[in-house]
């Protein structure tokens, strides 16, 4: 696979970082010479599936001090984070670790890559839940005027393993996909190092085919989001602000870059 071209970017934030993605990524930015920074609330644990080197922060997304201290002097921030399926902590994790970081952040502005997931514009499901909450993570993010990029995967690891390349896609319309846990975690790091990944929402499976070794091309391929809008550039549109929790409006005006209307 290609080399990333950003060069300034060393220390990076991984959300989710002792999980089955975010160890992938922290690992793929250690070979790449970057110093990932991993925040769990249990060091000790979180030794274990991390290589050395990996910088281990101990913290708790709830704990605004933690995540203070977790971003203190970072370039970037990857978030791969999610409470277990079924813990129904979706609001407080899935979504809730999204304006704790840019609670954190304050006016440090630096590119962020959050991983969510395929299936978040589709209406009904067992994970609607889950999924609702996640969108409405992408919708904070998209408005803050941040250099970002939303990565959806398709289903981990699910019969995708002789699968060799890569496949991005756009507008959600895809409702099962296997795709490889290493080409997420490659398809985060390359969107993070990546400058035409800035501002793009993409889906990614694995499927037959070549490898990708440009990977500039391949998220220039996609269409931007309209900035200021809170949906990605091809997604069904989601729900209006005003009907969002109460939470949600205050984190939309909290953190969003221009006004949004109507006035929420
Ligand atoms: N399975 C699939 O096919 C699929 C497909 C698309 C998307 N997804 C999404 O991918 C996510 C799971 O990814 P994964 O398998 O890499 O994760 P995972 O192995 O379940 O790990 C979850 C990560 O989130 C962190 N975390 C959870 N609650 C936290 C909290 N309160 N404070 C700080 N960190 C917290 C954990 O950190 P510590 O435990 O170290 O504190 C851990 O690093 C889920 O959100 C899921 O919806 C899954």
């Amino acid at each position: 696979m290609t080399q990333p071209a950003r060069s300034d970017m060393n220390r990076i934030l991984i959300i989710g970082g002792t999980g089955s993605i975010g160890r992938l990524v922290a690992a793929r930015l250690l070979q790449l010479g970057r110093l990932p920074r991993v925040l769990t609330r249990d060091p000790d644990r979180a030794q274990r599936p991390l290589p050395s080197g990996v910088e281990v922060v101990a913290g708790e997304l709830a704990d605004p001090t933690a995540v203070r201290g977790a971003v203190d002097g970072v370039d970037a921030v990857v978030m791969t984070h999610g409470a277990p399926y079924g813990s129904g902590n979706y609001a407080a994790v899935d979504y809730g670790a999204v304006p704790a970081v840019l609670d954190a952040l304050d006016e440090h502005r630096v590119p962020i890559v959050l991983m969510s997931s395929i299936g978040v514009t589709a209406s009904g499901g067992q994970s609607r839940e889950l999924l609702e909450w996640k969108r409405r993570g992408e919708r904070l993010l998209r408005v803050t005027g941040l250099p970002y990029t939303i990565v959806r995967p398709g289903w981990f690891d699910a019969g995708s393993s002789s699968h060799q390349q890569v496949d991005l896609r756009q507008g959600d319309l895809t409702e099962y996909g296997p795709v490889r846990r290493d080409h997420v975690a490659e398809t985060i790091v390359q969107a993070l190092l990546t400058e035409s990944a800035r501002g793009r929402t993409v889906e990614v499976f694995s499927a037959n085919g070549p490898t990708i070794t440009d990977w500039p091309g391949a998220f220039l391929a996609a269409e931007p989001d309209r900035p200021g809008d809170l949906d990605g550039a091809r997604d069904r549109p989601g729900p209006r602000p005003e009907a969002e929790p109460e939470r949600v409006r205050a984190d939309l005006r909290r953190h969003s870059h221009t006004p949004l209307t109507p006035d929420i």
